[in-house]
């Protein structure tokens, strides 16, 4: 599509910005990795019945859905909030099947123009979901022609320049907007008031992982005792497609070292060569804790000056190593920065220090 090729100085900008950001390949990272693409479709749940956990926000869902439904209604538009891998896109599928409805996918930074998106709206049938991945990527223009749309269903073009411009309203089939973020925070107040439903999805507990790891063991036919699928859930952070990851290479060590059956010895031999602990915890997040625990003592460091002393970029700790550390009560961050809690302290086996001299959570 000729409309795709052109791109604005404002998105090859943050193109490249994202570029120099690019999360570093670690194997309890959440993000999809290159390679892991088909491997990662395979095990998608395609239906509410086979969606692991998160059971408050499928009941709502559940009730939400059927009372459109039985209204002949779509559903109200829908926005995910939540980490990588924790199941957005598959719920936004999921979603779909469930409606009995056709789905489009995209995301914020391919929506470049205003008329990429009127495109992408006027291709979709009565009812059908339009899903917007990283939407919080989504131009400041784009965002706003979005609005009308959602709202009222019209799209309002403006033809011609300067004196000359005419506004023009498309009208555009009904559909429902599904938006995923992994930045909540930076989405802007107008554009969230305009979804219905708001979810924010949690991090998995190993009650749930374990059935996640045991369930795609299932479809690659692999043999997985409980106490293995346990192994896996207790590192996989929290994260589906962390614990799928895992499952992959336990299931190496399980061929060659085993008799193919993944077990707890296997798990954790294969766990433990991976460098992995059994709070999931790897050699990145050991390095943060170090620096916290350590060389700080329980003071608050600043983002900068932590990424200084862990080698990893300010952005990447923000995004993709803290938000596990704070969920699991490792870390805390406070207006001066951040702090090892005393679950860091136990971790390493070390006594809490006496107050330090700047507060922290002593205070
Ligand atoms: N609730 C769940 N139950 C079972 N598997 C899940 C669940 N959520 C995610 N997954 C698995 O984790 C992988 C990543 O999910 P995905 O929806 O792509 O995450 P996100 O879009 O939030 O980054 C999927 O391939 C899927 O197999
Ligand atoms: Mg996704």
């Amino acid at each position: 599509m000729k409309v795709n090729n052109i791109k604005t100085k404002e998105n090859k900008k943050s193109e490249l910005k994202e570029k120099k950001r690019e999360s570093p390949t670690r194997l309890i990272n959440g993000e999809l990795q290159n390679g892991e693409k088909n491997f990662d479709n395979s095990l998608r749940p395609r239906i509410l019945d086979e969606y692991i956990g998160q059971c408050n926000m499928k009941e709502n869902l559940r009730i939400f859905i059927q009372a459109a439904k039985m209204r002949g209604e779509t559903l109200d538009h829908v926005l995910l909030n939540g980490p990588p891998g924790l199941g957005k896109t598959t719920l936004a599928f999921c979603i779909a099947n469930e409606m009995g409805v056709g789905i489009k996918a995209t995301s914020g930074p391919a929506i470049e123009r205003q008329i990429d998106l009127l495109v992408l709206l006027k291709n979709l049938k009565e009812g059908d979901i339009l899903f917007i991945d990283e939407i919080h990527r989504l131009s400041k223009v784009v965002e706003e022609i979005l609005y009308p749309a959602m709202e009222d269903f019209v799209f309002d073009r403006i033809l011609g320049k300067g004196t000359r411009a005419k506004a023009r309203r498309v009208p555009l089939p009904r559909f429902t907007l599904i938006g995923a973020t992994t930045r909540g925070g930076l989405i802007s107040s107008p554009l969230r008031g305009r979804f219905g439903i708001n979810f924010n999805l949690n991090f998995y507990d190993e009650t749930d992982l374990s059935h996640i790891a045991k369930r795609s063991a299932g479809i690659l036919s692999c043999e997985m005792e409980d106490e293995g699928a346990m192994e896996i859930a207790r590192r996989a952070r929290g994260t589906p497609r962390i614990a799928n990851r895992l499952l992959r290479r336990v299931r190496d060590f399980a061929q060659v070292k085993g008799d193919g059956t993944i077990n707890k010895e296997i798990g954790c031999l294969a766990l433990e060569r991976m460098g992995i602990d059994e709070n999931g915890l790897d050699e990145i997040d050991r390095r943060i804790l170090e620096c916290l625990v350590i060389r700080f003592m329980g003071n608050p460091v600043g983002i900068e000056t932590l990424s200084a002393y862990v080698q990893e970029e300010s952005q990447n700790i923000e995004e993709i190593y803290e938000p596990y550390l704070l969920s699991r009560g490792f870390i805390s961050k406070t207006p001066r920065g951040r702090i090892a809690a005393p679950e860091a302290f136990k971790y390493f086996g070390k006594e809490l220090p006496d107050k330090p001299s700047r507060s922290t959570f002593w205070d």
